[in-house]
C-alpha cells in the first residue's frame, strides 16, 4: 500500500498556523500536512488531554489504519459534529470509531449494500496479493466481506451509543439524502464506499447536499495504490477547491464554508 503522496502534492505544512497561512494567501488547491498538524489542534482546542476511543484496528484488508483512526477521530474532536454520515460501512470499524468519538446528541447515519448484496465468489478464494495489487478485486471481496459478515463491530457499541447510530441499506448510487432529511444538515461526511469513479462522483454529490454550505468531507484512499480512481477524482477537485491531505494517510479533507474555516483557524 503506498501512503506517500504522488509526484505532484506540494510540500509538507509543519503548523496550523502555516496551514491557515496557506489557505490565506493562495488560491484553494492541495496541501499536505504532517500528522502532527492535526494533533497540535487538538492541544489547542482543549489544555486539558482530549480522551478518545480507538480500538487498534485489523491488520486484515479494508478498514483504516491506526494512524487514520487516530486523525478521523482527531477530525471528530475538532468538527464537533451534531451529525455524521459515512458512505461504507463495511465491518463497521470506523463507523464505531465515529460514534464513539462524538457527542451523546450526535446522529451517526452508515450506508452499504448490506446483506443484500451476495457475492458471486466465496471470500476464501481470494488471494491476498490480488486484494493488495487491483483495485477492482479489492472491491468485490470488500462487497462480498460486508454482505457475508455484516457490521459486526457495531455490536459491541453501548445501547445509548447504538440507538444514534441509522444503518442504512442500500446501494449508494440509488442514495437521496431527501429520503433522510439529510440535506443541508451533516457536519462530516466520510467518504469510503465504492472505489470507481462512478461511485466516488455520485457519493461526493451526495456528500456535498448533506453538507450544505459548511461541512467537513473526509475521502479515504486518496493516493491509495490500488484505489487510483479515488486520488483522480481528488485532485481533481483540488484545482477549485480546498484540500488537505494528512501525510502517511490515505485521508484527504475537502473544507466547505463556514466549518471548513473554523477548522482551519484552530491552533492557528
Ligand atoms: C473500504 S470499505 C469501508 C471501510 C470502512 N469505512 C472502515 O474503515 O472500516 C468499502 C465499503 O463500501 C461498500 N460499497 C461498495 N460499493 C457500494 C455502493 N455502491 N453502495 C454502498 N456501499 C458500497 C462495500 O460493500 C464496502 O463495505
Amino acid at each position: 500500500m503506498n501512503l506517500e503522496p504522488s509526484a505532484s502534492t506540494p510540500s509538507l505544512i509543519e503548523s496550523p498556523a502555516e496551514l491557515l497561512e496557506r489557505f490565506e494567501s493562495h488560491a484553494p488547491g492541495l496541501v499536505q500536512i504532517k500528522p502532527k498538524v492535526v494533533f497540535m489542534k487538538i492541544e489547542a482546542s482543549d489544555p486539558a488531554p482530549v480522551s478518545m476511543k480507538i480500538n487498534v484496528p485489523s491488520s486484515g484488508i479494508g478498514s483504516v489504519t491506526l494512524l487514520e483512526a487516530s486523525a478521523l477521530v482527531s477530525l471528530v474532536k475538532l468538527v464537533k459534529p451534531r451529525k455524521i454520515f459515512e458512505f461504507g460501512t463495511f465491518l463497521g470499524y470506523s463507523t464505531s470509531l465515529l460514534v464513539e468519538n462524538s457527542a451523546d446528541d450526535c446522529a451517526v447515519y452508515s450506508l452499504d449494500l448490506g446483506d443484500s448484496h451476495v457475492s458471486d465468489k466465496p471470500l476464501a478464494a481470494f488471494a491476498e496479493a490480488d486484494l493488495r495489487s487491483d483495485g477492482d478485486i479489492n472491491d468485490e471481496y470488500l462487497r462480498g466481506a460486508q454482505g457475508a459478515r455484516g457490521p459486526h463491530y457495531t455490536t459491541a457499541l453501548s445501547a445509548a451509543d447504538r440507538s444514534r447510530l441509522s444503518l442504512l441499506q442500500q446501494d449508494s448510487r440509488k442514495f437521496d439524502p431527501a429520503d433522510h432529511g439529510l440535506e443541508g444538515s451533516v457536519d462530516l461526511v466520510f467518504v469510503d464506499g465504492g472505489h470507481d469513479t462512478e461511485i466516488v462522483t455520485i457519493d461526493t454529490a451526495n456528500a456535498r447536499k448533506m453538507v450544505g454550505d459548511s461541512g467537513v468531507i473526509v475521502f479515504h484512499d486518496f493516493n491509495s495504490n490500488i484505489h487510483s480512481d479515488v486520488t483522480t477524482f481528488v485532485n481533481g477537485l483540488a484545482k477549485h477547491e480546498a484540500i488537505v491531505c494528512i501525510q502517511h494517510t490515505m485521508l484527504a479533507i475537502l473544507l466547505v464554508g463556514q466549518a471548513g474555516r473554523d477548522f482551519l483557524k484552530i491552533g492557528a
